[in-house]
């Protein structure tokens, strides 16, 4: 596949805020995926988030700030179980649903009257944070509904001609978007799993409720069914089986663990050689982007262990399946 680099890459945070307060839309690195982010303030660089991802305008935004007392001027972190939440794991994987204030527009939020806000655990984007004094509006920097990306060159490949500037920060460290947070019904809900794993909330807070959606009209879109999309078909369940299944294809396998496949011309992607799910996490989209670019026809997955990690890995695997 021909790729078109386009933006400028670098590690130039002067640049990268004087490009965001003028309104442009800047890449930015996070320990979880690479974002596409704008001044969250300013409608008019929010809007231009949603026609450069192609992104239906109910689908609402992740804002980042740098910490949690710059929080208290656009949202309400009253609740005692969030604050314990956002002390134990900000700046980190995590995103919490707070009641906003007037002064984030309704364009970030969808019209809701929550909003998402996240610190993420990167020094570039905290340091930019702090030096713009606005919250940035970011989602992940792929096209609405592709697989997201973990690497500067991801988003430039898919993006580029639509950024200004793309903030360097290497490869994201824990692969997987943010375990979403909210409280509904007076109970701590968690809306997506993702790179904070949920027994890890459930030592702060006690006992969740997983409100997941999987309809096609869902609260939170990240939850859509098909989204993380390779554009090959992908299949789920044991390999030796889908090979069995797939004899006419050319097959890509993405495994974990053993990986003594037997069959023509496999590309074989292991997530983790030592079945270990913090590196499955990290390996994940890079490896759907490769197996979705090489010259197989079927991309075929096993599912990991559903603990830890493992469940928004397994999470993700169904919705790339879609
Ligand atoms: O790790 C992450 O969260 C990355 C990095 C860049 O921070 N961002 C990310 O953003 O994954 P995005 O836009 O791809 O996914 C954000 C999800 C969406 O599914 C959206 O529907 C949900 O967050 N969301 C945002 N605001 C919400 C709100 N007020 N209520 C419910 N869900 C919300
Ligand atoms: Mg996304």
């Amino acid at each position: 596949m021909y790729i078109c680099i386009v933006a400028e890459t670098g590690k130039n945070i002067d640049l990268a805020a004087d490009l965001l307060l003028k309104g442009n839309l800047v890449a930015i690195p996070t320990e979880t995926v690479y974002g596409l982010a704008a001044n969250a303030l300013n409608e008019k660089a929010v809007l231009s988030i949603f026609e450069a991802k192609q992104r239906p305008f109910f689908d609402p935004l992740i804002i980042h700030m740098p910490s949690i007392e710059s929080i208290d001027k656009y949202a309400y972190l009253s609740d005692h179980r969030l604050q314990k939440l956002a002390k134990a794991f900000w700046p980190g994987p995590l995103t919490l649903l707070l009641p906003k204030k007037e002064n984030i527009p309704n364009l970030v939020t969808s019209g809701l009257p929550s909003v998402a806000v996240r610190i993420p655990n990167h020094n570039l984007t905290l340091e930019l944070l702090k030096k713009i004094n606005v919250p940035l509006a970011a989602p992940s920097a792929n096209p609405f509904g592709y697989v997201s990306p973990t690497q500067p060159a991801h988003a430039n490949s898919q993006l580029g001609d639509k950024i200004a500037y793309i903030l360097d920060g290497g490869a994201c460290e824990v692969g997987l978007e943010s375990t979403i947070v909210g409280v509904e019904d007076d109970k701590v809900c968690i809306f997506r799993l993702g790179g904070l794993a949920l027994e890890e909330i459930e030592k702060v807070v006690g006992k969740t409720e997983l409100r997941i959606n999987n309809s096609s009209n869902p609260t939170a879109p990240g939850q859509l069914k098909s989204h993380y999309a390779p554009k090959k078909t992908l299949f789920i369940g044991d390999i030796k089986e889908l090979i069995k299944q797939n004899m006419s294809n050319k097959i890509a396998i993405l495994c974990f663990g053993e990986e003594n496949f037997e069959g023509k011309d496999l590309i074989v992607f292991n997530l983790s050689k030592s079945k270990n799910l913090q590196e499955a996490a990290i390996n994940l989209f890079k490896f759907l982007r490769l197996a979705d670019e090489s010259a197989a026809d079927v991309v075929l997955c096993e599912k990991v262990p559903d603990t830890g990690l493992g469940r928004a890995i397994n999470d993700r695997l169904r919705r790339a399946a879609g």
